[in-house]
């Protein structure tokens, strides 16, 4: 049996569950919302959605996709599922650790993840992206979309300025530098694109032959 999952991030987002899609809201109306398609771009099969929190990405799944959405936190993924409902869409909603799946090796086509690696802190940036190259099937694709610290020295002041209510309501920071760690996961990096001005980015990466 797996043993209840006592971290701080587990406990942050099964408190502001209730609150997430609220307190998201502005961001997901003015930023997100036009996004998150670029994420699905060209995917098909087998899909894992990790840390997919309260299924924000369902209305974007392709239809051809058979996907699995993960998450550490049992009430994000409650709501999630009432999502799922609402919307008819058959999503698998499993509560599992990105870092540690269930799923056996090179089970998925496609791995996506939106914003969850701007929540795992840097020691847990490399176990993330290995945990996503065992499951990826060869010739797969993991794409993440994230945050990037702006070079705009004004834009990157206010975000500077903006993160600690940012760590403290969502244990999440926009300095995460996430691609460096490709080449230690056996990854190599396909594209990189930015979405949103330089500050949300689209990584696509694919497992090395
Ligand atoms: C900022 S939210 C993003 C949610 C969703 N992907 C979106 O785009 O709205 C981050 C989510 O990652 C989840 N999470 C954090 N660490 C995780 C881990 N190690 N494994 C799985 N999910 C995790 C949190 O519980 C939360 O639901």
């Amino acid at each position: 049996m797996t043993p209840p999952d006592t971290s701080p991030i587990h406990g942050k987002y099964q408190r502001i569950a209730r609150f997430y899609d609220l307190l998201d809201l502005p961001f997901e109306n003015r930023r997100y919302k036009g996004l998150r398609g670029h994420l699905f771009e060209g995917v098909r099969g087998r899909m894992l959605d990790a840390g997919v929190g309260t299924g924000r990405n369902i209305p974007y799944y392709p239809p051809d996709a058979r996907v699995t959405g993960i998450d550490l936190s049992a009430a994000m993924l409650a709501r999630a599922e009432k999502r799922r409902k609402r919307l008819g869409a058959s999503v698998e909603l499993l509560e599992m650790d990105a870092l540690h799946t269930r799923f056996p090796d090179r089970e998925f086509d496609a791995i996506t993840a939106s914003f969850l690696f701007c929540v795992l802190d840097d020691t847990q940036q490399l176990p993330a992206l290995r945990e996503m190259h065992r499951v990826c099937k060869p010739g797969g694709s993991i794409r993440i979309l994230e945050y990037a610290l702006s070079e705009h020295p004004f834009k990157r002041l206010m975000m500077r300025l903006w993160s600690p209510w940012v760590r403290w309501a969502y244990g999440a920071a926009f300095d995460r530098d996430t691609e460096q760690y490709l080449g230690q996961a056996n990854l190599e990096l396909v594209e990189k694109r930015f979405l949103f001005h330089d500050i949300i980015k689209l990584i696509v990466a694919r497992p090395r032959a």
